[in-house]
């Protein structure tokens, strides 16, 4: 990878990068296509990375499908699938984690203490395997993107972080690899994540904006679907992520639900 990688450098061609862990759905597709766009190589990786799993998470069970995967990066324009495998990635001597300070603390970090830890080292090591101009990641993984573009800037990686859209399913369901453990009825609840975001706007619209107000709405619309149980909802800056009061600027809303036994994720950017 790093050979190829540093040949294509000597030739003044782009790399655009596209980290993934497989499963690949519309989703990273969307991802894929804006790698087309602006690099002139196309590297995408698939790596079910263990160590942003903690103990008794889906890792064993994460969808893996690396057949299909082939076949739709080829449809897609990629020129390399990078897909290392374990022991190639954390040897027995592996020691060196990136840890960040203050961003892991808030939203998903609460309950996934260790996951950030995880992407960030990953993220970090793949960075210097595929060695991109850019990197594509998706907005609904919000978090994560803040996350790493504060890598990026602390550990000074010549590297340009561009976020895409949410692709939602036609009924508003953000694309997720893990939507497939939903039955139809569950499935049929996870709707209640995208509609309380819209209902968040709907009420800033009509200017209510106090987030406590706010969350508090959602949290009724929430728990009014069966089978939901909330980990976060939350209001905050959308560089910092520090929870804000008032909903007088542009915030960041982030929600985490378990839908039965699946967790999902969403977010918005209210707008006043
Ligand atoms: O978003 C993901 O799929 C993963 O967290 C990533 C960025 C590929 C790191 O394993």
């Amino acid at each position: 990878m790093q050979q190829y990688s540093d040949r294509m450098r000597r030739l003044d061609k782009t790399i655009a990068f596209v980290p993934t862990m497989g499963y690949l759905h519309e989703g990273h597709l969307s991802l894929i296509r804006k790698g087309r766009e602006i690099g002139d190589s196309l590297v995408v990786s698939i790596f079910v990375n263990p160590i942003q799993f903690a103990p008794g998470e889906d890792f064993e069970d994460y969808p893996r499908d690396l057949g299909r995967d082939l076949e739709l990066a080829r449809k897609n324009g990629v020129d390399v699938v990078f897909t290392p495998d374990y022991k190639e990635l954390y040897s027995k001597e592996f020691q060196t984690h990136v840890n960040l300070k203050a961003l892991p603390n808030r939203l998903c970090g609460i309950s996934r203490p260790t996951f950030f830890s995880g992407v960030a080292t990953v993220v970090a090591k793949l960075f210097n395997i595929v060695k991109p101009h850019f990197a594509v990641f998706g907005r609904k993984d919000y978090q994560q993107i803040v996350v790493i573009r504060q890598m990026v800037c602390d550990l000074n990686f010549d590297i340009e972080i561009i976020g895409a859209e949410t692709v939602r399913e036609p009924d508003g369901l953000a694309m997720s690899s893990r939507n497939v453990y939903l039955t139809p009825e569950l499935r049929n609840s996870a709707l209640c994540l995208y509609k309380s975001l819209q209902h968040a706007q709907n009420l800033i619209s009509s200017r209510i904006i106090d987030s406590k107000k706010i969350i508090d709405s959602a949290l009724k619309m929430i728990t009014s679907c069966k089978d939901t149980e909330i980990d976060y909802i939350a209001i905050c800056d959308p560089q910092t992520l520090v929870d804000v009061k008032k909903v007088d600027r542009k915030a960041l809303m982030a929600l985490a639900v378990k839908v039965g036994k699946t967790r999902l994720i969403d977010n918005m950017i209210l707008i006043p």
